[in-house]
């Protein structure tokens, strides 16, 4: 038999197809048939096929690559990505436009998106910036309304300019941003020709836990092209997707464009002492007082096979960190630390890590279950926390995040448990029951109680008994226990009656 050169077309079941070009009809004029089940799966897969776009950042163009470290940071970060020069990562970037749709004209004036995702061996981080240093306004209260002045007016539906200038003239933190927005910077000529800023101020830490607070500096190694006006209504003219078409062909010619990142770096005591917020998003940090620090390499040398699985299914989050890097209290961060995450449930629905662009490349294990299309994790292990099964995915106090010294005020993970008394209220409701109330009780607790594996049992009645010995006995009479071994075995003071 001759062997097939083109694959078999079939239904998404996987059923080879026969005549994928006739509907299947009652004569030849029809009318068509319900059992054509082919036809329907094409129809309503078809209708099926927008989903929300990004409701900032919709049109963009996104690549593979990698990132190459070339010098030691380790002194201000334990991340293990940086850990040695020479180390490589695989990445997806994502770069956009922020406020058109998703057709929107690639040769635009508006603020550039540059989100980068590390696939790290300790889980992803995504440095979610912008080809800005700084942003328009410094509360995140404000973000929303700033999105809808740049959008569509609600009665027109055109870009309003007196909207922007309205909000912007109001909201006069926005003049840093809006004079690099209008200056010759303003319209990048492709996305390689840009530099990218992770713009707020985060934190690292190093392996004996110091705290620093750092800015992140992609440079084009390409160098800073720009269009003006007049250039780029031409582009547009002729072609709406500039910038698409640029990043994709360099990378199928091998023309790999490369960034070098830097990191700028600030001691919690030169924070107390800046002129300026650290953390205010509106604000640089000069390169005078704060050198720029070489960190590595980031290349981009392959194209998505396909744009709507990879590029628009990517989802970054600022809240994506790996143990070395972390948040700082930029409130504009703080907020940005929420949404993206809540965007991408409604956007890609619950499960959107799991999608093969945004998929760690790391073993995962955690105890989050179920929701729209699930794949199988492979993993058999109960889904809560704490729990005593053997095998099961446990924390550990090396990756804890350092705390921080905010003046009086210590952001750390407190223990809810310690210095609280779990059991005196528990017995004086016990002791408040009757005997036949506390007969039935112990007989109600023993027959789930004994259902469970002995260890957890014990581990339990160890619990009625420090409310009450009297409690603990019943119990473990009802459980079928001798309360003297029991209570000999669990170090119970038998003599302090609660
Ligand atoms: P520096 O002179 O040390 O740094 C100036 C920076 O401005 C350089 O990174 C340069 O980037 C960049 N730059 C040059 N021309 C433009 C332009 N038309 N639009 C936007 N950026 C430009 O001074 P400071 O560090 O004190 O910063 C002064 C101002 O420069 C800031 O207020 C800010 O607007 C802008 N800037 C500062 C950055 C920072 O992190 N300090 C980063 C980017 C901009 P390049 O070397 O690529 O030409
Ligand atoms: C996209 C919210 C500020 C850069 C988004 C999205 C939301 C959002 C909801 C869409 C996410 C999705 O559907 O996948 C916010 C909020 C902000 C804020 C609430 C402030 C309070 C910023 C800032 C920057 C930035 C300051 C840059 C420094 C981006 C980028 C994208 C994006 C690059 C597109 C990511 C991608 O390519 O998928 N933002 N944003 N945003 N935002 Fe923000």
């Amino acid at each position: 038999m001759e062997a097939r050169k083109a694959p078999r077309l079939t239904t998404a079941d996987g059923r080879p197809i026969g005549d994928n070009q006739n509907a299947l009809t009652a004569g030849p004029r029809g009318p068509l048939l319900i059992q054509d089940v082919q036809l329907l799966e094409q129809i309503q897969h078809f209708n099926r096929e927008r989903i929300p776009e990004r409701v900032v950042h919709a049109k963009g163009s996104g690549a593979y690559g990698t990132f190459t470290v070339t010098n030691d940071v380790t002194r201000y970060t334990k991340a293990a990505f940086l850990s040695e020069v020479g180390k490589q990562t695989e990445v997806f970037v994502r770069f956009s436009t922020v406020a058109g749709e998703r057709g929107a004209a690639d040769a635009e004036r508006d603020v550039r998106g540059f989100a980068v995702k590390f696939y790290t061996e300790e889980g992803n981080f995504d440095l979610v910036g912008n080809n800005t240093p700084v942003f328009f306004v410094r509360d995140p209260y404000k973000f929303q309304m700033f999105i809808h002045s740049q959008k569509r007016h609600p009665k027109t539906n055109l870009r309003d300019p007196d909207m922007q200038w309205d909000f912007w003239s109001l909201c006069p933190e926005s003049l840093h941003q809006v004079t690099i927005l209008f200056s010759d910077r303003g319209i990048p000529a492709s996305y390689r020709h840009m530099n990218g800023y992770g713009s707020h101020t985060y934190s690292m830490y190093n392996d004996r836990g110091e705290l620093f607070w750092v800015k992140f500096h992609f440079k084009t190694q390409q160098g800073i092209k720009c269009l003006t006006d007049e250039e780029a209504a031409r582009l547009i003219g002729e072609d709406r997707e500039t910038h698409q078409r640029d990043l994709y062909e360099a990378i199928e010619r091998g023309d790999y464009p490369r960034w070098t990142l830097y990191i700028q770096v600030m001691t919690p005591e030169q924070a107390e002492n800046f002129r300026w917020n650290p953390f205010d998003l509106t604000k640089v940090w000069p390169h005078a007082e704060f050198p720029l620090i070489e960190v590595g390499v980031l290349e981009l040398n392959r194209n998505p096979e396909n744009y709507f699985a990879e590029v628009e299914q990517a989802a970054f989050k600022p809240s994506a960190f790996v143990p070395g890097i972390g948040p700082s209290p930029d409130k504009m961060l703080q907020a940005r630390l929420m949404s993206y995450a809540d965007a991408h449930r409604y956007r890609l629905g619950v499960n959107y890590q799991q999608l093969k662009v945004n998929r760690p490349r790391c073993p995962v294990h955690h105890y989050q279950r179920d929701g729209f299309m699930a794949q199988i994790e492979g993993s058999g292990h109960p889904n809560y926390f704490p729990n005593s099964i053997p095998g099961s995915p446990q924390d550990d106090p090396i990756y804890k995040e350092p705390a921080w010294h905010l003046g009086e005020v210590i952001v750390d993970r407190y223990d809810s448990r310690k210095d609280h008394d779990d059991y005196t209220q528990a017995g004086n409701l016990y002791r408040l029951f009757d005997e036949g109330q506390k007969d039935r009780l112990a007989r109600a607790i023993a027959a789930s109680l004994g259902q469970a594996r002995l260890e957890v049992q014990k581990r339990q009645l160890g619990h009625f008994y420090r409310a009450d010995v009297d409690y603990g006995r019943r119990v473990a009479r009802a459980l079928g226990f001798d309360p003297a071994a029991i209570e000999a075995e669990l170090g119970i003071d038998a003599s302090v009656a609660g």
